[in-house]
């Protein structure tokens, strides 16, 4: 039989089943950090790449981290495996039908094109196989999605500009830019450039800020860059005029909880600030990061942060509705997705 725990809200479905089926969009998962060990290791074998681990047990091993740069690190080198647009198209692909799954309706996918180019892989290869992906999730499974290019902030604004004008003759494939990799030494206002020749443009901008930098890079990511949305952001708590200017200008954050626990951000998820986020009106959303390093995908990072913070249907529902509001999806889509969310609370309310 299956168990129907009652939750504070009633004897309705239990939780785990309405975390499960809640519609969801994710706005903030970088598709190379979707590898997961076992693919990682039939890519090396098809590429010939050497990898510093013979098994997926070891490999999983290896997944013990003490901060960002311990993780990024293990990243990078992962990235070895992906060669061709065919590595590319598997990879998301892989991560799209999980995420369908796990009722993920709307991706929104980072890339990170300098981990590649940087080693010889050409721009267009992994862009086919990442649009190669995506289209077909649209179709087999109406999943949509779209792609942002996140320069990487440990190399130059120079070697970003370099990337942007791979990436200009395919901008409309684009749906924005981003900004990820080494945070600490690496403030928003090194890109303002380049930022500003993206939205020149038309690309819309977001930028991870307040994982493990100060309150003051998420200030910074929102005037130097205009950023439409910060990524992670969880430190913003640490100043009240930043949580005053991110509630008072609605700006969404996307935060990942697991990520924040395995990255050492916060020891133990009781210690995560965002129930504080939450009770300050921050339009926070939830999502993975790098799921196959950080031991769960979206849905995981729902359940994690129901049980540790006990939150509501409600509670949890808000969380899902900002996404879908914060993401680029037009208009129309939007609320057609906003409507499936709500004919699904309407459901489950009525049971
Ligand atoms: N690249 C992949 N995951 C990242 C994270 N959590 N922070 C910064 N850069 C990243
Ligand atoms: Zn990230």
């Amino acid at each position: 039989m299956i168990a129907r725990t009652q939750d504070a809200d009633g004897p309705r479905r239990d939780m785990r089943a309405f975390l499960r089926d809640l519609p969801k969009a994710e706005l903030h998962v970088h598709v190379e950090g979707t590898l997961e060990p076992e693919l990682m290791m039939e890519l090396a074998a098809r590429n010939g790449v050497a990898l510093p681990f013979r098994t997926v047990e070891e490999a999983r091993a290896a997944y013990e981290f003490t901060d960002l740069q311990s993780f990024l690190d293990v990243y990078y080198q992962g990235c070895a495996v992906l060669r061709e647009a065919e590595d590319f198209a598997d990879l998301a692909w892989a991560y799209l039908e999980r995420a369908h799954a796990q009722r993920v309706r709307h991706v929104e996918l980072f890339f990170d094109p300098q981990a590649h180019t940087e080693r010889g892989v050409p721009f267009e290869a992994v862009l086919e196989g990442l649009r190669h992906a995506l289209e077909r999730a649209r179709r087999e499974l109406d999943v949509s999605g779209g792609l942002i290019l996140c320069f990487l902030r440990h190399l130059s604004e120079d070697h970003a500009r370099a990337t942007l004008d791979l990436a200009r003759p395919h901008l409309e494939h684009l749906q924005g830019v981003g900004l990820d990799s080494s945070e600490r030494g690496n403030p928003p206002g090194k890109f303002r450039d380049v930022f500003a020749e993206c939205r020149r443009l038309g690309l819309r901008t977001v930028a991870h800020a307040g994982e493990e930098g100060p309150p003051a890079y998420i200030t910074e990511a929102l005037d130097a860059l205009e950023v439409r949305r910060i990524d992670h952001g969880v430190r913003c708590v640490e100043d009240a005029a930043v949580v005053e200017r991110l509630a008072a200008e609605g700006v969404p954050l996307t935060v990942c909880p697991l990520s924040n626990v395995k990255l050492r951000v916060f020891e133990r998820m009781d210690e995560h600030t965002l129930r504080r986020m939450m009770e300050a009106g921050l339009r926070v959303t939830i999502n993975s990061d790098d799921p196959a390093y950080f031991g769960g995908y979206v849905e995981e990072n729902f359940v994690a942060v129901q049980e540790s913070f006990g939150l509501s249907r409600d509670e949890v529902a808000a969380l899902s509705r900002h996404a879908f509001e914060a993401s680029f999806l037009e208009e129309d889509a939007r609320a057609r997705l906003l409507a499936e969310l709500d004919s699904y609370l309407a459901l489950d309310r009525a049971a």
